[in-house]
């Protein structure tokens, strides 16, 4: 199966918020990632559900909810979740994990659990059955514009292969952070399924985004 883009809403010049939607939807990306940063999981604050509840009545495009917070099984209710879409949560931040993607599925979106790099991919075998998809940090969550760290390349070829061998091949590789045009072709290479793609690629001052964004699918075809 082809790749799928998820662009990183966290990286969209709000002055031009509705234009950029558009701009996505022509290009047929199949998600719109956001980033929800709390302060305490991550250094930093970013979008909230105000802002979300703004872009849903643009657009049917699936959402994809990374929650960068401490507990995010008690702040899921916050957010118009619908059916089809992405919640990840992070394997660090969430301490009765498998309840929590069990709540994610009673909403009928779709569960996900990401690691950061430091966190071995062995941490999700007792939940395999309970996910959809692993969110793979590519770099330390918090910023936009950060380095690939680069031991997370041969992490990707880890999961699938161990993906394979248990007998999970349905879920799906997302991949975050520094997904540039060289480290996409990378990550695609080594089993990924969905690409963020962030300041990296796509979001650049004044540069067409559906140009960026064709080009982007040539990169993980
Ligand atoms: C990192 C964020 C990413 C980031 C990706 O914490 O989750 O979505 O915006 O974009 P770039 O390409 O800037 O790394
Ligand atoms: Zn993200």
């Amino acid at each position: 199966m082809a790749g799928k883009i998820s662009p990183s809403m966290m990286c969209v010049d709000f002055r031009r918020l509705e234009e950029s939607v558009r701009a996505m939807e022509q290009a047929g990306v199949e998600y719109l990632h956001f980033d929800i940063m709390d302060g305490h999981f991550v250094p930093n604050f970013t979008l909230g559900p105000d802002f979300i509840s703004c872009v849903r009545e643009m657009t049917n495009i699936p959402f994809d909810y990374h929650l960068m917070v401490e507990r995010p099984e008690l702040l899921l209710s916050v957010f118009d979740i619908r059916k089809g879409d992405i919640v990840t949560v992070h394997q660090e931040a969430s301490i009765h994990l498998q309840r929590t993607l069990q709540q994610i599925r009673d909403m009928g979106a779709r569960p996900s659990v990401a690691l950061n790099p430091a966190t071995p991919v062995y941490a999700l075998d007792e939940v395999m059955d309970d996910l959809e998809l692993v969110l793979i940090m590519t770099v330390n969550p918090g910023f936009a514009g950060q380095k690939l760290v680069p031991s997370t390349i041969r992490k990707i070829a880890g999961l699938k292969e161990r993906l394979r061998a248990g007998g999970h091949s349905h879920v799906e590789i997302e991949v975050d952070g520094n997904v540039s045009w060289d480290n996409a072709a990378k990550m695609r290479h080594a089993g990924a399924d969905i690409f963020v793609a962030g300041t990296s690629s796509v979001f650049r001052k004044d540069e067409d985004i559906q140009a960026l964004l064709a080009k982007f699918r040539s990169c993980i075809a």
